[in-house]
């Protein structure tokens, strides 16, 4: 599996982005769905997790058991709207490392300009899942998954709620070994750069800002 693309069809993903869509869920509502898709989404995207064994005792015998291999993930949240997904991730892997890219968009070139960029040193070798809810033009994705290869990272994956057509199209040209995991691919963009149909400014939503 992992091709480039993965669409997570499963009924309960389906179900809460589509409570998610609605305009009239709140935030509480928005951001606990959201926590709630991003673990459905990180069972999708660490399914080929490298195990290992670990023998232990049951109550009944001695057993070799599968577990995680030892290197640790990283997490890495394009700010500010991944951070929803983040939280949910990091429930089920406590011990991830986690990495926080900030961009803007310069006005006038319209091309994405670093602003924060904090990443654990040792990227190099270790699964790095970056999470941004919303895959738009797919500049800003591209351009962190640029900066994360060359701080290097050499085994990215990229998990989003919603992509757009554009989106997805820009990180297969920039990064082709970048699979990507998401809840829908919607039908275009906008004028103003929406998905549509979307869900609106997922940062906005989360956060209850506007
Ligand atoms: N970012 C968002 O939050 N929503 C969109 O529709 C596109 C980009």
């Amino acid at each position: 599996m992992y091709d480039h693309l993965t669409v997570v069809t499963h009924p309960l993903v389906q179900h809460k982005l589509t409570l998610m869509r609605d305009k009239d869920t709140s935030t509480a509502g928005f951001r606990q769905l959201l926590r709630e898709i991003s673990q459905l989404l990180a069972y999708e995207i660490t399914r080929e997790l490298e195990m290992t064994t670990r023998r232990i005792e049951t109550p009944l015998c001695t057993m070799d058991a599968p577990v995680l291999e030892g290197k640790k993930l990283v997490l890495v949240s394009i700010l500010r709207a991944g951070n929803g997904l983040l939280d949910g991730v990091l429930e089920l892997v406590p011990s991830a490392r986690v990495g926080f890219v900030g961009l803007y968009r310069d006005e006038t070139t319209l091309e994405p300009v670093q602003y924060y960029f904090k990443v654990p040193q040792d990227l190099k070798d270790r699964l790095v899942i970056v999470v941004d809810p919303m895959l738009a033009t797919g500049n800003s994705s591209a351009a962190a998954v640029e900066l994360l290869k060359k701080a290097g990272a050499n085994d990215i994956r990229f998990m989003c709620l919603l992509a757009a057509p554009e989106g997805v199209a820009r990180m297969k040209e920039a990064h082709p070994d970048v699979p990507i995991v998401t809840a829908s691919i919607d039908e275009r963009l906008n004028e103003q750069g929406y998905i549509v149909p979307g869900l609106g400014d997922a940062g906005d939503r989360m956060f209850g800002t506007r």
